[in-house]
């Protein structure tokens, strides 16, 4: 029987630092089972587990604390990139036996590969992973599932969970397939709700933890992050702060002040109850504390008023949402109120 559902979802555009929130809640030893719902290799995760820097793309952030780690139905598998991380993880001494992979999840081919790069990466600046010829075959009923995939069966997972569940998400709110900038999404359900695809009932999730930064980055096209971005001195300098860069392409990131209202609608939408904003510090490194609230360009003194402004507009505009965290840690995450619901 499962006791609860705890879920951790990003809130703008991906690379929010929902690996380290992850890897943190499964380090307190509480969840019996670590899940990902949604998305491929497109991901990058980064997660410093004792000091030293581990990136994975597929494989849910479990694996590092010893964790039965799930891939669920709604993701997508590259093969080869699977079985290199499942390498790279085992080289770095970790027990991927523990690693399982839903007979229902669909596995993307090289055919799919091409195709993204040949056309998607072109016009939208996808990772060109596959990722979006694989979800339009699984939707098109004419796809392949990892079960029907001999080199996958030793990872296939009995489709059983049990006590404490925590799901990790993958890309943002703002890349959702229904609540992004359509066509410039990723092809998948990056919400909460996405999660109760693993098998469970919306009714057990408990805590929402709903990743941020404290200023917006975009990696890939997007109308909504023109390029004139990339010639704003300030920005320029938090990215490179920052270290702005993709994880799994490499490329610079687009960079733009926190905009407040999109934050307020992905916290209401998603039902955030427990607010992780990363990176204050690159801001306090690069003395600069603008926000974008009411479409408007506001300017705080300092990292402490910048930090009032946002805590007292979301207290006003998020119903929902118990505690607002800070976080300028690589490795941790302080005062997050995890027994509250
Ligand atoms: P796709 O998921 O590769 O099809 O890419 C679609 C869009 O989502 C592109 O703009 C990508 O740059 C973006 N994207 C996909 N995955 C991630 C991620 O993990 N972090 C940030 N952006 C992502
Ligand atoms: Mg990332």
């Amino acid at each position: 029987m499962i006791s609860y559902v705890d879920v951790c979802c990003g809130l703008a555009w991906g690379d929010e630092a929902k690996g380290k929130i992850v890897a943190y809640l499964a380090k307190s030893g509480r969840y019996d089972y670590v899940c990902r719902w949604a998305g491929g290799n497109n991901a990058g995760h980064t997660v410093h587990v004792n000091n030293i820097q581990y990136v994975t793309h597929l494989v849910p952030s479990g694996i590092f604390y010893d964790i039965p780690s799930i891939i669920g139905p709604g993701c997508v598998i590259n093969e080869e990139s699977f079985k290199k991380e499942i390498e790279y993880l085992q080289n770095s001494g970790f027990n991927t036996g523990l690693v399982k992979i839903s007979p229902k999840a669909h596995v993307v081919s090289d055919k799919h590969i091409e195709e993204d790069k040949n056309k998607y990466y072109k016009t939208q600046g996808t990772t060109a992973k596959g990722i979006a010829p694989c979800y339009r075959d699984k939707f098109g009923r004419i796809g392949t599932r990892a079960e029907n995939i001999t080199s996958l069966k030793p990872y296939m997972w009995d489709e059983k969970l049990s006590g404490a569940v925590l799901c990790e998400g993958a890309q943002g709110f703002w890349l959702d397939i229904d609540y992004g900038n359509y066509p410039y999404v990723t092809s998948s359900t990056t919400l909460p709700y996405g999660a109760c695809s693993l098998g469970f009932s919306p009714r057990l999730i408990r805590t929402i933890y709903g990743a941020a930064k404290m200023y917006d980055t975009r990696s890939g096209t997007d109308p909504d992050f023109p390029e004139t971005l990339l010639s704003n001195p300030d920005l320029l300098c938090i990215a490179d702060i920052g270290q702005e860069y993709g994880a799994t392409t490499g490329r610079r990131r687009k960079t733009n002040w926190l905009n407040i209202d999109k934050l307020i609608q992905a916290i209401n939408t998603s039902g955030t109850t427990q607010l992780i904003m990363s990176k204050g510090d690159v801001l306090e490194e690069a003395n600069l504390y603008r926000l974008i609230f009411d479409s408007v360009l506001v300017e705080c003194k300092n990292i402490n008023e910048m930090k009032e402004t946002i805590n007292e507009v979301l207290r006003n505009s998020c119903p929902l949402l118990l505690n607002i965290v800070y976080s300028t840690s690589p490795e941790t995450v302080t005062g997050l109120d995890s027994e509250k619901s």
